[in-house]
């Protein structure tokens, strides 16, 4: 399956791709952790993302589009994949579009994860990111048995440079200038299914899987 999720910020779109993913048996492909794995490396691409991504501002499409054709053309994702995260406008929506027009195949559904603002800033005010295995956490709603300790690999646990109280209110300004039309655009091509991301990760992820059956 050919698979896209879409939602806000903090949406929990990176916490549910792994159990979909899984269960799909396909690769989950986040732009976001592709441009983090960047920065932390010191790429060219990675100091180039970072100016944006710090600015809660979105990476130019170009850059964007580029980074994840080149994904794409990986042996792993022939048969299917997840992208979380990927396209965030019109033009990426476009571009992954004629991407896959040119293989001889398409987006199969796009899954909106639905969470209003206040929650969204509850979640990500509270994220933590494990330094070893990039584990996420909440300090609330997930929290590790020790503060800042990684149960399951015993890493540090940090606070995403991007999750500051200012950076979280640009990127949801962006999310809905740029980000929110895709819901039209893909619900205009029949292949938009939303779901209620609100209450605890597994009911969510039960709404998810029920929804991937319902469309067969
Ligand atoms: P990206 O990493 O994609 O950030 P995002 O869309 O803002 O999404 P997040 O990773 O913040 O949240 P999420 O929805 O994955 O939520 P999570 O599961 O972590 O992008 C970062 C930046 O990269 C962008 O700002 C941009 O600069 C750049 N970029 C990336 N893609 C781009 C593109 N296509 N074009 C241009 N630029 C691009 O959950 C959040 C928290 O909530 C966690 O702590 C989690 O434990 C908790 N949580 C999850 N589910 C629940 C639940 N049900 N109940 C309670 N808590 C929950
Ligand atoms: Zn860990």
């Amino acid at each position: 399956m050919r698979l896209v999720l879409v939602g806000p910020p903090g949406a929990g779109k990176g916490t549910q791709a792994e159990f979909i993913a899984a269960h799909l048996a396909v690769p989950k492909i986040s732009t976001g952790d592709i441009f983090r794995a960047n920065v932390t490396q010191g790429t060219p691409l990675g100091v180039e993302a970072k100016r944006y991504m710090d600015a809660g501002k979105l990476v130019p499409d170009e850059v964007t589009i580029n980074m994840v054709r080149e994904r794409l053309a990986r042996a792993d994702a022939a048969e299917g994949f997840l992208l979380d995260g990927f396209p965030r406008t019109t033009p990426q929506a476009a571009a992954l579009d004629k991407l896959l027009a040119d293989l001889g195949t398409a987006l199969d559904l796009v899954m909106e994860l639905v969470v209003d603002d206040d929650e969204v800033i509850r979640r990500l005010s509270g994220r933590r990111t494990c330094r070893g295995c990039e584990k996420v956490w909440h300090i609330e709603f997930d929290a590790p048995s020790e503060p800042g300790v990684c149960d399951r690999c015993g890493g540090e646990l940090f606070q995403r440079d991007d999750d500051k109280a200012e950076t979280i209110a640009e990127r949801l300004r962006e999310y809905a200038n740029k980000t929110a039309p895709l819901i039209d655009y893909y619900g205009a091509q029949g292949k938009l299914v939303g779901i209620d991301a609100t209450g605890p990760v597994e009911d969510v992820t039960v709404r998810a899987i029920d929804a991937l059956r319902s469309y067969g």
